[in-house]
């Protein structure tokens, strides 16, 4: 149905595309969502619909778009609208492609941020300023008299940094240090995705990979190690260990459970955001998809279970004992809050901070650059651009959003926003059509052929059918279980506040934008015919 006009880009190595996509799916999801969602949501008994989601969910639709992405790449495109039309050549087709871009922009705008938080962190573990509480103290202008408690500093110093006290506080004097930091980080992005998929994404992940593996496993050893305060013989890493992982069955029958954990394996997995389907296409015709796909979805969950699980809560739990509790309940928020007391307390303690931001960081890198490819493989396949040309483009978009991010820091509001429409409402309706795609549009039968191409293992059948029959009801259900239970909290938000009025907005209208370079790219495309609609 079209003819073959490939961007010429491929990956170096088996290898390379694994650690790729892994680099893509092993973030801050990992490390700082997973831990305090797991922790809010019943300790060891999230585990159960976490993994259920993991076999029904999270592993099939990731086998699914590696399997619509090389198949797409083998048409031409490598762009989500263009893989969605060649597989589904309706009209209709490459307007869900634009769901496809929208997600990973719209994560990108507010992702960039945290890794800036990550990487000003490293920097100031490694100058010493952190683990000095006192001269901290002092530093931010605090009454020794009135802010005794550690513990308050670090959050004084975390609230200051990300201007989460009054909108526009980063951009003010005396604040700005945090723009530098989401400066360095925009730049050496763009830089990275500049090179290309094989130079750039693949080089890189390489790199930052093992050297993530180094450092987490240094802070682990730190951690599991770590003495109970004086005082607190209770609090032990193994009552850590239990905090986090002691089952409670009652949770198992809350619905926001079920939902918070397909979310997190979503959020995680990289799964149903169209970067998988991007990577995919860069993938030769008889390259592996099925152990490959496997492979990388199972580093992931080392990365997730074995290190972010271990890590983050057990050793904030040695140092807050049950008072966690109160900082188990934000997402983000717990590595940074948290974990500076405890990186306060033990010898070496800027040592090993600097090394659990600094893999923050790169953790942080590996997976914002893949939000960037999908965009940037579209606007030179739809518009014929240069790479320079489109990566001024979405500078300029991404910078627009990252900007209005930071300057309504105000209670990371903007930033509460953006992860919630594109991070947990959005990723379930692309993954809804993705299953739709797969199951009843390419069908399981050329699926499981397909998938079954070049590659080295056998995929049990019964993955098919789940991806036709169980996996859309499965994610029906749980998407109108989100609508119901978080829908009428933030519809009421949209309207009473502007911030968030004005963040849907902006949402909005990027998608908008999305849509009509979509239709524009369409046009393009049929008069080229490279694609043709039956
Ligand atoms: N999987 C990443 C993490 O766990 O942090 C997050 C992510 C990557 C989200 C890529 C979106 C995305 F497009």
């Amino acid at each position: 149905m079209a003819n073959a006009q490939h961007s010429g880009e491929h990956w170096a190595s088996r290898l390379g595309v694994i650690l790729a996509v892994a680099g893509s799916a092993v973030g801050l999801g990992n490390f700082l969502r997973f831990p305090g969602n797991a922790a809010q949501n019943g300790g060891g008994a999230f585990m159960l619909p976490y993994f259920i989601s993991l076999l029904i969910l999270g592993i099939p639709l990731c086998w699914a778009e590696w399997t619509m992405g090389r198949y797409g790449g083998r048409r031409g495109f490598n762009s989500s609208p263009g893989i969605f039309t060649a597989i589904w050549p309706h009209r209709a087709a490459k307007y869900f492609g634009a769901v496809a871009l929208a997600i990973p922009l719209l994560i990108y705008m507010y992702y960039v941020q945290i890794e800036a938080w990550c990487l000003g962190y490293a920097w100031h573990y490694l100058s010493g300023y952190m683990t000095d509480v006192a001269a901290l103290r002092e530093q931010l202008g605090l009454d020794p008299q009135q802010v005794k408690d550690d513990a308050q500093v670090f959050r004084e110093f975390f609230s200051r940094y990300v201007g989460s006290k009054e909108h526009g506080a980063v951009f003010a004097a005396g604040g700005r240090e945090l723009l530098w930091m989401v400066m360095v980080a925009f730049v050496l992005n763009f830089v990275l995705i500049y090179r290309g998929v094989s130079k750039g994404i693949e080089s890189f992940c390489k790199v930052a990979m093992p050297l993530m593996v180094v450092c987490a496993l240094c802070v682990l050893v730190r951690v599991l190690t770590l003495d109970p305060p004086p005082g607190k013989p209770e609090q032990t890493v193994l009552a850590g260990l239990g905090f986090m992982w002691n089952p409670q069955p009652e949770k198992l029958l809350d619905p926001g459970t079920w939902l918070a954990a397909s979310g997190q394996i979503f959020f995680s997995l990289s799964v149903g955001f169209g970067i998988i389907i991007n990577y995919a296409s860069y993938l030769r015709r008889d390259d592996d998809v099925a152990l490959s796909g496997l492979t990388a979805s199972s580093m992931n969950e080392f990365f997730e279970v074995c290190l972010g699980g271990l890590i983050t809560i057990p050793a904030a739990f040695v140092f807050f004992g049950m008072a966690l509790k109160d900082y188990a309940g934000s997402t983000f928020n717990l590595g940074f809050l948290a974990l500076p007391n405890v990186f306060a307390q033990m010898p070496a303690g800027w040592l090993f901070g600097f090394l659990w931001f600094f893999m923050l960081f790169l953790a942080a890198i590996t997976s914002s650059l893949s939000m960037l490819q999908p965009v940037i493989a579209f606007l030179e396949e739809g518009f014929g651009l240069r790479r320079h040309a489109s990566a001024t483009i979405l500078g300029l978009i991404t910078a627009l959003g990252c900007g209005y991010v930071l300057y309504f820091s105000g209670g990371t509001k903007a930033l509460d926003q953006f992860d919630f429409w594109s991070g947990t409402m959005l990723i379930f309706i692309l993954a809804m059509f993705q299953t739709f795609l797969y199951g009843w549009i390419f069908g399981i039968q050329r699926g499981e052929q397909e998938l079954h191409q070049g590659a080295h293992i056998r995929v049990p059948r019964i993955v098919q059918w789940n991806l036709k029959y169980i996996a859309p009801v499965y994610l029906l259900v749980i998407f109108l279980g989100i609508v119901w239970q978080q829908g009428p909290q933030y519809a009421k938000q949209i309207w009473n506040d502007p911030v968030v009025f004005g963040s849907v907005l902006f949402m909005l209208a990027v998608f908008v934008f999305l849509l009509v370079m979509v239709h524009i790219a369409g046009r393009r495309w049929e008069r080229q015919g490279r694609i043709q609609y039956q």
